[in-house]
């Protein structure tokens, strides 16, 4: 006999169930919460909505990874060509931007030519050919999730952790790996808005992974202010192949290492993470990872000149700069409205962090967007969102902290 939660989304991908009834079922979940049974059950319930995939055709260990959604992030482009290029099998599905955050897909399809629309088929061969693909989620994985999410973003019920617990874990069973990193966002950039919810948000997801026979570690890491310098699609990418080229942010670089240094311990390509970190120092160091990379980008149609020349990659004409006005440091970063106003633009890149010492006259940001006006308006916005404090706050560490299976 199926549950009422699994009747619910079962009717609700049918059409039997209206988006009303849903919602109220969704409001009242995020005002009282759902036990860990009932958070179970949707989470299955959504699996068993679609499709799953079938990975077995690719011979070695395959990991997978998910940010449950930040500013800045564009770890996925450096941590699968990063850990193809350690040995480990990455067959990614992937997201689009959603609300304040960015989305791999979009970042990806700024290299001319790249496509995401990968067959089934396609999609396998490429991984057994070069260790690494990474496409779009498919509209038969987890229905109900795609539904049930487009229907939370409208009506305001995104921010619940059982919610997104199910959400999360329901593509990640799906999708076939054996091992899964999260990155799980805490601060003002991110749904989780401190280390305690962020944590117990990982715990229910490890849980339900383990309930699935899925091995989960998860990191808890900082988004009170943007991963890394870089804000928008093309700079995205541009800031991607700078790490991978071994420059680049060292928040980037730390994060992005991190992740892989896990995946490839628990492959047992290395007897433990430090020693795992040390292999992807290498990679990182030989340009292994970006051979990686380039190699990812022709596979699917898209122009891996930008590997040599990241500047090719076409920039919006219009320029502006956000200016310190005071001597003192850089106390907050507004992350969820430098999110959505970088969408308004064709990205930011920072030119300070938190802590950061400033005095006036001092470039904050640059803006890009289509004309010098429309760069200067989106600059004057950007301006107050960048907080300047005469004393030096505490800077956070990146990784807050860690759970589920040790490698
Ligand atoms: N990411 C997801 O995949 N789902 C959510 O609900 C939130 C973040």
């Amino acid at each position: 006999m199926p549950s009422e939660i699994a009747k619910l989304v079962t009717d609700y991908v049918r059409g039997d169930v209206t988006d009303a009834v849903m919602t109220a079922w969704l409001r009242q979940a995020c005002a009282k919460g759902l036990s860990y049974e009932e958070t179970r059950e949707l989470t299955q319930a959504m699996v068993a909505s679609g499709e799953t995939v079938d990975l077995s055709g690719i011979p070695g260990f395959k990991a997978d990874k998910h940010s449950t959604g930040g500013v800045g992030d564009k770890t996925t482009l450096i941590v699968a060509p990063l850990a193809a290029a350690c040995g480990v099998k990455i067959a990614k599905m992937s997201g689009r931007a959603l609300g304040h955050t960015g989305g791999t897909l979009d970042k990806l399809e700024a290299i001319p030519g790249f496509r995401v629309d990968l067959s089934r088929q396609e999609f396998i061969d490429q991984v057994n050919e070069i260790g690494v693909a990474i496409v779009s989620q498919s509209g038969k994985l987890v229905p109900a999730d795609q539904k049930i999410y487009a229907l939370r973003d409208k009506t305001d019920t995104v921010a619940s952790l059982p919610l997104i617990a199910s959400s999360v874990m329901c593509k990640k069973i799906a999708a076939g790996a054996e091992y899964v990193v999260l990155d799980i966002k805490a601060g003002n950039g991110a749904f989780m808005p401190d280390t305690i919810s962020a944590r117990r948000l990982a715990d229910v997801c490890i849980r339900l992974g383990r309930d699935s026979g899925l091995a989960v570690t998860a990191l808890i890491t900082d988004m009170d202010q943007p991963l890394g310098l870089a804000i928008g699609n093309r700079l995205e990418v541009q800031e991607a192949i700078a790490v991978l080229a071994g420059q680049g942010p060292p928040d980037v670089i730390e994060l992005s290492s991190a992740i892989v240094a896990l995946m490839v311990a628990r492959a047992g390509l290395a007897p433990s993470v430090t020693k795992a970190r040390r292999l992807v120092d290498e990679m990182l160091a030989t340009g292994a990872g970006l051979r990686k990379f380039g190699e990812l980008i022709t596979a699917q149609g898209g122009d891996a000149r930008v590997i040599d020349d990241p500047d090719s990659l076409i920039s919006a004409p219009g320029r502006a700069s956000v200016r310190a006005e005071t001597t003192g440091f850089v106390n907050e970063f507004a992350t969820a409205k430098i999110g959505s106003l970088a969408k308004e633009a064709d990205g930011f890149l920072l030119h300070t962090k938190i802590a950061a010492p400033v005095a006036p006259g001092l470039v904050l940001a640059e803006v890009f967007a289509a004309t010098d006006v429309l760069a200067e308006a989106v600059a004057a916005r950007l301006t107050p969102l960048i907080s300047i404090g005469p004393r030096r706050p505490r800077r956070r560490p990146l990784v807050l902290d860690r759970a589920g299976t040790a490698p």
